[in-house]
Order: C-alpha cells, then structure tokens, then sequence
C-alpha cells in the first residue's frame, strides 16, 4: 500500500553527486558517508553506479554490507551486463534496489542513443524484467522526461510497471521544468498512467535553473511519493535538489503539505559538514538551512525582534537541523573525559585509543586558540579523519620563510612509505606555491594545483584555516584534498599531501577489478 502521508527520500549524493566536476571519493570515504545517510534516516542510499568503475562496484558491496536500516541501490543502464553488475554488487544489501534508466526525448534517442521509441521501449521493459530476476524493488527512469513525448512517456511507464517496476521516476535531467508545468506533468501521470496501482512516482530534478527544490515540492503536491536529491545539493552541473532544503521545507510547512519524511533532521547539519568535508566542497555562507549565516542576524532590528522572541525573524529553530554555534564548549584546561563527553554530544563516539590519538591534536589547538568551539572539534575530527586513512605519504614538518624582503622558501620533511622520512627545500613564488613545490620534489608524480581556497572555521583572527584544494593528473583527472591547522600554510601542506594521497588511493581502486 502507498502510504499518502510519507514522502520517500532517496539520497543519491554518492552517484549523481560524486558526478560533481571534481568530486572523486574513496571506498572507505563512501562507506563513511553512507553510515551518515543511515543516520539521518533517509530511506534509500543509492551507493553508486557499479558497472561504471571497479570503484564504484566495490563502494555498492561494502556499503550494503554494512548499512541495515535503509534500502541500498544502484544505477544500472537498459543493457544485461549492468543489471547484473548492480544484482551482483548488491548480494549482501538487507533491502537491495535496482534503479535502471534509459534516455527516452526525442533529441536523446536520437542523438544520443541512436535508436527509435520503439527499440528503447524493449530495452527498457527487458531491462526491468532481468532486474526482477535479482531482486524485489526495481526502480524505472525515463532520462530527460521532461523533454519526452508525454504520450510515449505514458506508454513507456505503462510497460516498464506491468514488467515489475515498484517505483518510476521523472527525471528533470537538464533542469528544463518550470514548477507549475512539472507539477501539472506528475499529475497527468498520476491520473493517466493505467497500471499506476500500488507504483511510488518518484522525481529527480536537476538545479540548472535553480529550480530543483521548486519543481520536486511542487511534484509532492501533485502526487510524486518519492523525492531524489543530495546533501548540498551535490551533482552534475549545477547539481540536484538539496535534501536539506527538500526535508526542511516539508517538515517546516506541514500545514501546507501535509506529508511526513522519516529524516532526522538533528543530523541534517553533521551529514551536510561531512559531505562538504569529503567532498572537498565548502559550504556558501548563505546557503538555505546548513551555510554558516543561516541561523545568524545582523541588522539591528532583527536581534532586537529575535531576542524578544525568536519566531520573529526565525521559521526554524538551528538546533532541530543541527547547527552548530561558536558557543566557547572547551578550554587550555579541558582534560580527556571533557573532551570525550563533547565530542559524544556531537556523534562521535571515540574508543579508548582514538581519543588518544585526537588528544594531543586537541592541546595544541587549545594552546593555540585557548578556547575551542564545537565548529573547532568538527574540524579537529575531520582533520583526524583524513590523517587515519591509511595515505602513503604524511607531513612531519613544515618550515617557510616568506615576507617582502626576501625570496620564499618552504622546507617540508615527509614520512613516506616503508616509513622513512625525507626532508627537502624549495623555493617559490609565495609560501605555499614554495612547499608545494617542496612536497613534488619528494613525491616526484607529476600533477597540476588547479584550484585553492581558504576558510575560516570559525569567526576571528585566531581561526583555524581550513584549506582546499584541487589537482589534476597527466590524464586530466581532478581530485581534492583538504586540510586545517591554525597555520594556513601548514593547512596547505595538509591538503596538497590528502589530495595526493587520495588520487593515488582512487587510482588503486580503480585498477582493482572485481567485475
Ligand atoms: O539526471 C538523470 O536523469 C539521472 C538518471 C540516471 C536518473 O541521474
Ligand atoms: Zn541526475
């Protein structure tokens, strides 16, 4: 039975938004993203794409192996080969989901596939049917929808749920819908597709107008029961609907939609930092429900209306999706159990010898901020994290000497592996162009810095400096990395090293076939 009331979230962060230009996450980075997801209740995680890369494949494994409570699934295209990739990557999911898709506008059978309606309704229903062999819940997209013939759209449902497909989805591929007339199409659809019965219809917009949020809301008024979307809004282009805005927007006005989700929304904030944190993309400052400005009032008649009463100036309230303040929470003296009991209240829950590990990063932050925010301990956890994965090269020490007067120079010693450590100097146009060159002479891959940023973690002078960074190798491929310290330039060396490290780490997995 459809349930009316629930609108189903499907996250897709880790396929259409590791499709971001520039996005480029490990396995290990993957699986920790989607035990997030898990937490934040979203009901299916669509791990990734396993016919596309090895990387991938594996990705879809571990994942469903280790997420329980949400459905894991994967995209497929029409063709046998695929499907039985996605069925195969998915062997050990509780709750497997087989998403397939196919191109169904005119402009795309033509141009694209080359091959008529009546050919791409064959591959399509055969494809569904192959899928069914393999599991329960398969899930049909006709891709560029909204540019589709809607009487061969029609049709093309019609066939793919009599051959088994639970849920069909109206992919806003290009971003082309406008919200009215996508809402008026998910209503044709709800009242004219003739086998619709028990089927979920599902939607996929993308923001190429900056719309996707708009259209996806106005499918849910007309009928859509499934939304998809990711954290951010991560995904081709200039992404897909962002499940935070998506989540906030039903659940802030219920009385207008009437519908519920199962997200949590206290988690929103955490998943949307890490996310931003793995993928190597910041966060606008303004950007709805998790940019930093969000929840903060400037003008002087606002704070005077919000410290009367909040609801004055606020639709939300920041705890219920997780924002994190500057409240000072720790100090020079905070010892162990206090920072492990913070840390607790913000989901991370450390053994033993992991807080040893965070401890003595903790004290030298502590000394050199004296007061430590809970924006701090994030960053302090996430720098944690991307030192702990198992990277092949690490920094041990970073020297520069820099200012107008003289030429910069960066010494910069590296553990590398088999555990040995070198130490080298080099010269460059500023302080950070000086280590990195420093670093390229040890590592001695070639690759390009194609992108650096900076931003403060928290406000003041004595932030820490959270760096990212872009590089690209020989064959063009973009990967990021990041890094903080309170030393900017120390962050760069961070972040230069991680982005070397992973394009190594993905570059492993992709040569590591399983298919
Ligand atoms: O945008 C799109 O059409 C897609 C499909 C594969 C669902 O991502
Ligand atoms: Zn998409």
């Amino acid at each position: 039975m459809v349930n009316k009331d629930k609108v189903i979230i499907f996250d897709t962060t880790l396929r259409d938004g590791e499709q971001s230009a520039g996005a480029g996450l490990t396995v290990e980075e993957k699986n920790v993203i989607a035990l997030q997801l898990e937490k934040l209740g979203v009901d299916i995680i669509e791990a990734g794409f396993a016919a596309s890369s090895p990387g991938d494949f594996q990705a879809i494994q571990k994942i469903s192996r280790e997420v329980k409570n949400a459905t894991v699934a994967s995209l497929a295209r029409v063709v046998p080969s695929d499907i039985e990739s996605a069925a195969k990557a998915l062997e050990f999911a509780n709750d497997p989901r087989i998403h397939t898709f196919v191109s169904s506008s005119t402009i795309h059978m033509e141009h694209q596939m080359r091959k008529d309606p009546e050919e791409i309704l064959e591959m399509a229903v055969t494809a569904v049917k192959k899928a069914k062999q393999y599991v329960d819940d398969v899930e049909f997209s006709p891709m560029d929808a909204t540019r589709t013939d809607i009487d061969f759209l029609i049709t093309l449902l019609e066939a793919t749920i009599d051959a088994g497909a639970s849920t069909v989805n109206i992919p806003d591929t290009v971003g082309y819908g406008i919200p009215n007339e996508f809402g008026k199409l998910i209503n044709r659809i709800s009242k004219e597709v003739s086998n619709l019965g028990n089927s979920i219809i599902s939607v996929h917009c993308h923001n190429d107008l900056g719309l996707a949020v708009s259209n996806s809301l106005s499918a849910v008024e007309n009928g859509a029961r499934q939304i998809e979307g990711c954290i951010n809004g991560l995904g081709e282009r200039a992404g897909n609907a962002s499940i935070e805005e998506l989540v906030m927007g039903l659940e802030t006005r219920k009385d207008y939609f009437g519908v519920s989700t199962s997200i949590k929304t206290s988690e929103i904030g955490p998943t949307s930092r890490l996310v931003s944190n793995l993928f190597g993309f910041p966060l606008q400052a303004n950007k709805a429900i998790v940019g930093q400005n969000a929840f903060r009032h400037s003008s002087g008649i606002h704070q005077d209306a919000f410290l009367k009463d909040r609801s004055t100036f606020e639709i939300m309230e920041p705890e219920d999706v997780g924002w994190r303040g500057e409240a000072l929470v720790l100090g020079k003296l905070s010892g162990r159990a206090g920072l492990r009991s913070r840390l607790q209240d913000l989901g991370y829950d450390l053994n033993d010898e992991e807080l040893l590990e965070v401890f003595p990063a903790f004290k030298i932050l502590a000394d050199q901020k004296k007061e430590i925010t809970d924006l701090d301990l994030e960053s302090l956890m996430a720098e944690h994290h991307r030192s702990s994965f198992e990277g092949n090269f690490e920094i041990d020490s970073v020297e520069v000497q820099c200012g107008n007067m003289v030429q910069p120079k960066a010494t910069v010693s590296l553990k590398i592996p088999e555990g040995r450590v070198k130490k080298v100097e080099s010269f460059g146009t500023g302080p950070v162009d000086a280590v990195c060159k420093a670093i390229d002479k040890i590592i001695e891959i070639p690759v390009n810095l194609t992108e650096f940023s900076v931003n403060a973690v928290t406000q003041g002078i004595d932030s820490l400096g959270e760096v990212t960074i872009r590089i690209s190798d020989d064959l063009g491929q973009i990967f990021s990395g990041r890094g903080s310290d309170a030393d900017i330039v120390v962050s760069s060396a961070k972040a230069y090293v991680n982005a070397i490290n992973r394009m190594i780490m993905i570059r492993e997995e992709s040569s590591n076939s399983t298919i």
